[in-house]
């Protein structure tokens, strides 16, 4: 038997600012023509759920009209991030978690899939202090514990870490402390896969026996002129699980258009001091 999930990140959705909705349209109707077994975003699925409720309301509407199972765990941009994370503009917190919740029902998930087990964590909890945090870190524990021989892959939003597995606290990556029990946990249960999103970019690297996969964005690109390993393009990844083996591939439909938001968000340094840009204009 053979499972495909297409995992879809970084979509920043809003009917108000509606800059990416192009790419999101495509990849809609090429998900209800592939029919996978599963859609997993990895977060920013809204353009700002932690200021506009209505952001999260429109992507939980667009993700309706996926018409296949889908499963989301939120980013930054939809819930907040830490507070200990460097100049964090919007803090994680209960209202915003809470906001998230009433679209998406929950903001963490286990899926048994093929001989797979795949776990969903909200990574912006991570670090935060709340009592939300605490109760993930048992969810998690109890999900990797129970997974038996089941092979394990974890959906987090942000990567573990950007460069180095002891780099500092900062907006790129999972914060230092809570990245270092992550990856003592995934380590001692055997975990094969860590699949993440954030950086706008594709990469797949292999850290310690744990392969660690960027997925792309539908949105808007960052370009960089050194060669880093990483493709600075729109797409999505399509796994496909097969009994106890897994692959995936970087896949650049045909419609996507690489939005290069650098030059408008160079000044205010995030997308959403961006103007209004409504629906109805595109
Ligand atoms: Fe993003
Ligand atoms: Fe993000």
């Amino acid at each position: 038997m053979t499972s495909v999930v297409l995992q879809v990140s970084d979509t920043h959705l809003s009917a108000t600012h509606a800059y990416f909705t192009d790419n999101w349209q495509v990849f809609v109707d090429e998900a209800r023509a592939l029919g996978p077994d599963l859609v997993i975003n990895t977060g920013d699925f809204s353009f700002n759920g932690p200021a506009v409720v209505e952001d999260l309301a429109f992507s939980h509407a667009e993700a309706e009209r996926l018409g296949v199972p889908y499963l989301a765990v939120p980013g930054n941009h939809d819930v907040g991030e830490p507070g200990d994370n460097p100049r964090p503009k919007q803090p994680v917190n209960d209202a915003r978690l809470a906001n998230w919740k009433r679209y998406f029902r929950d903001d963490r998930f286990v899926r048994d899939i093929e001989s797979w087990r795949l776990i969903g964590i909200n990574g912006e909890l991570l670090g935060s202090g709340l009592p939300a945090e605490e109760d993930q870190w048992t969810f998690l524990e109890i999900s990797l514990r129970e997974a038996n021989d089941r092979s394990l892959g974890l959906f987090t939003h942000k990567p573990l870490f950007a460069k180095d597995p002891d780099e500092a606290a900062s907006k790129w990556s999972t914060l230092p402390e809570p990245r270092a029990r992550l990856l003592k946990l995934l380590k001692d249960h055997n975990a094969r896969f860590v699949a993440s999103g954030h950086l706008h970019r594709y990469r797949y690297i292999s850290h310690d026996g744990i392969d660690l996969v960027w997925c792309p964005t539908t949105a808007f690109i960052t370009p960089f002129q050194k060669d880093d390993g990483c493709i600075r393009r729109v797409g999505y990844l399509k796994w496909v699980f097969e009994g106890a083996d897994v692959h995936h591939k970087f896949v650049e439909p045909e419609g996507f258009t690489n939005h290069d938001m650098n030059w408008k968000t160079k000044k205010s340094g995030t997308t959403i001091a961006l103007p209004e840009k409504p629906l109805a204009a595109q």
